[in-house]
């Protein structure tokens, strides 16, 4: 869906604290970039952060990173993100938001840098043939994450799409990745605990199932 420009939203998202403006500026060093060092969790693709703003003020020992690439999205996850501690009187120490491509994510995260869990909620499944390898579990991608995802790191994917999911497994294989966990009907699954997104909610409503699986290296 094509979201209407707000000129507003970058000068609101540069005035806010835990919008990183150059995530260049902490590749390396994100380990250490937070009130207390504790392990961090990695949402791609974001949208408008009600994922993040609930498991982020509701797991103050996790430190979060919150990537998207669109202004317009991002200052709706901050306010979102902003809301959810308020509720809960909690300070907001342990996230960090900022827009990122996240095909390049290696410009912003490399080896030296620990993430115990990464988050892909709803990616644009890219459909064409020749688009295929801008999808966020593609095998391409998947090599860039296991450059900063810890030894018994994770991988958290959902998704309505059926071709991506099913395209999905044959990506983590190629990659060494092991399925620890999977489910074609997450609502009417054993997991505990899902979080829905906005795009989950979407397709819930629209009677589409959502897949989920987690990888492990
Ligand atoms: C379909 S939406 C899903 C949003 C949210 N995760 C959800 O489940 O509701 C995909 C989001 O990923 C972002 N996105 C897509 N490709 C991206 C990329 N290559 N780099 C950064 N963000 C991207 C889009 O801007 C959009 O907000």
């Amino acid at each position: 869906m094509r979201m209407r420009r707000k000129p507003w939203a970058r000068p609101e998202l540069e005035a806010c604290d835990f919008f990183i403006v150059d995530p260049k500026e902490l590749k390396g060093k994100w380990n250490n970039s937070y009130k207390k060092e504790q392990p961090i969790y990695l949402e791609l693709g974001c949208g408008k952060g009600t994922f993040m703003a609930v498991h982020a003020s509701h797991n103050k020992n996790i430190n979060y990173i919150a990537i998207d690439i669109k202004d317009e999205v991002l200052v709706l996850a901050k306010r979102n993100i902003e809301k959810a501690f308020e509720e809960l009187g909690e300070s907001l120490d342990n996230v960090k938001l900022m827009a990122q491509e996240i095909l390049l994510i290696d410009e912003i995260l490399g080896e030296e840098d620990s993430i115990e869990r990464i988050y892909i909620n709803f990616c644009n499944p890219w459909p064409k043939e020749r688009h295929k390898k801008r999808r966020l579990t593609h095998t391409r991608q998947l090599e860039n994450y296991k450059k900063f995802l810890t030894s018994n790191g994770e991988i958290w994917f959902k998704t309505d799409d059926d071709e991506l999911f099913e395209e999905s497994l044959e990506y983590f294989k190629e990659s060494g990745l092991n399925i620890k966990y999977i489910t074609y009907d997450l609502h009417n699954s054993d997991f505990e605990g899902n979080v829905k997104t906005e795009h989950e909610e979407m397709f819930t409503a629209q009677g589409i199932k959502t897949k989920f699986l987690i990888a492990t290296r």
